[in-house]
């Protein structure tokens, strides 16, 4: 499978874009601050859903713009996929696989994808918790069902940290304020 196109509309700085790609090793070329990481960043959002490195959508549409459009032509042997993202502000994102809205769930796995960014030298250097992120990313496109126990595992920990925070509140209302201590002088 390969990306065959790539259409940006309001993405960051790209205004109005459309990209080819052959099926062979494609290299991009633009001066510094040209918007190359700008287009990984849209073909990684038809992967995930998200982008790799903004915390939330209002992050990626351009300046003065409401929302962006990401559309991204795949080809597997003879067939062709098209997936398409748009974000409006106020009215959130809608992701479409050939023409059907899909969920960033039901998307992972249909145009995988590896990036590989200066954060990542963070998987030698840093904690644990980034080489099983990055472990995740992989195994989660590749096999629905370790997306599925991931997807479960991750609500669990939520909703144990939640119960964990709610007693600790209580714990502390129960507690009796601390005495002061007065220290004659
Ligand atoms: N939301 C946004 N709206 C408009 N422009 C944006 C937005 N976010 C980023 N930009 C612009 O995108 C440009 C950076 O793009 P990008 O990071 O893709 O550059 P690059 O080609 O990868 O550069 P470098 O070679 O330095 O890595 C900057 O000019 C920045 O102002
Ligand atoms: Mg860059």
């Amino acid at each position: 499978m390969f990306i065959e196109n790539l259409t940006l509309k309001n993405f960051r700085n790209h205004a109005a874009r459309f990209f080819s790609f052959s099926e062979n090793t494609v290299v991009i070329l633009g001066g510094n601050g040209s918007g190359k990481t700008n287009l990984l960043e849209a073909v990684h959002y038809l992967s995930f859903g998200k982008s790799f490195r903004a915390p939330n959508d209002d992050c990626l549409d351009a300046t003065a713009a409401d929302g962006f459009y990401i559309k991204g032509e795949t080809l597997t042997g003879s067939i062709r996929n098209r997936t398409e993202a748009s974000f409006r502000r106020g009215g959130g994102k809608t992701l479409r696989y050939d023409g059907k809205a899909v969920s960033g769930r039901q998307l992972i796995g249909r145009n995988r994808s590896v990036i590989f960014y200066t954060d990542d030298m963070n998987l030698v250097q840093g904690a644990s918790v980034y080489r099983r992120r990055y472990l995740d990313h992989l195994l989660g496109q590749t096999d629905p069902r370790y997306l599925d126990n991931l997807v479960r595992y991750n609500r669990s920990v939520k909703q144990k940290n939640s119960v964990l925070r709610d007693l600790k509140i209580k714990k502390k209302a129960q507690t009796p304020e601390p005495k002061p201590i007065f220290c004659p002088a």
